[in-house]
């Protein structure tokens, strides 16, 4: 049977990302019916509406990254209480034109690790808004992570017992709402 074709953005352009190492540990919960892939977004020239009707190269290769997907996983860290600039950028760009934006009816789902203790949860309801304003259906429940050194091990999994199982859980509520969304 075909796989669920998830597009898993990390809302981060740092080489060494903290939400890119949390976004591969929690793509290893996945069941095997999902592939994952990783759309860039750290090439795309900032949105302006004078590049529309030649849109550039970098831009047409992430929507069409993002209109080929079953479903979207955001993990993105928080910048200044709100989604890092990079990451609204390219929100920005699947959205036009308004007949084509890609994210209307896109299941998806919300993650995100910071330093500070509330990691990501007001940056998150920001992007759950403006996620809503443009049609996802986006998972219910939150998910964020105090990014601590140790949280993900040299072997790329959880070292907490207690946070792989509630990222398990929020995981397997998302593979459902894809599952039942998506048809086959
Ligand atoms: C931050 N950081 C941050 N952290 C947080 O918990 N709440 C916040 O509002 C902010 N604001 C903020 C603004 C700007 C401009 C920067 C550069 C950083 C810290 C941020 O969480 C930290 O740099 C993470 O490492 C970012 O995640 P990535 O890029 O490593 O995935």
């Amino acid at each position: 049977m075909a796989k669920y074709r998830l597009a898993i953005v990390v809302g981060s352009n740092r080489r060494e990302s903290i939400n890119r190492k949390l976004a591969e540990a929690m793509a290893r919960l996945l069941p095997d019916d999902f592939e994952a892939s990783y759309p860039r977004i750290d090439d795309l020239p900032m949105y302006n509406m004078d590049l529309e009707g030649d849109r550039p190269a970098e831009v047409v290769r992430f929507t069409g990254e993002i209109a080929a997907a079953d479903a979207i996983a955001v993990v993105m860290p928080e910048h200044n209480r709100s989604l890092p600039a990079v990451l609204k950028n390219a929100i920005d760009w699947g959205s036009k034109p308004m007949d084509k934006n890609v994210w209307r009816g896109k299941p998806t789902s919300i993650t995100g690790t910071t330093p500070g203790a509330i990691g990501t949860a007001v940056g998150q309801q920001h992007l759950r808004q403006i996620l809503g304003i443009l049609g996802a259906v986006v998972q219910g429940g939150e998910a964020y992570i105090q990014f601590k050194p140790d949280l993900i091990g040299v072997d790329g999994d959880f070292t907490s017992a207690d946070t792989r199982a509630f990222l398990q859980a929020y995981v397997d509520g998302f593979v459902d709402l894809v599952a039942r969304l998506v048809p086959r």
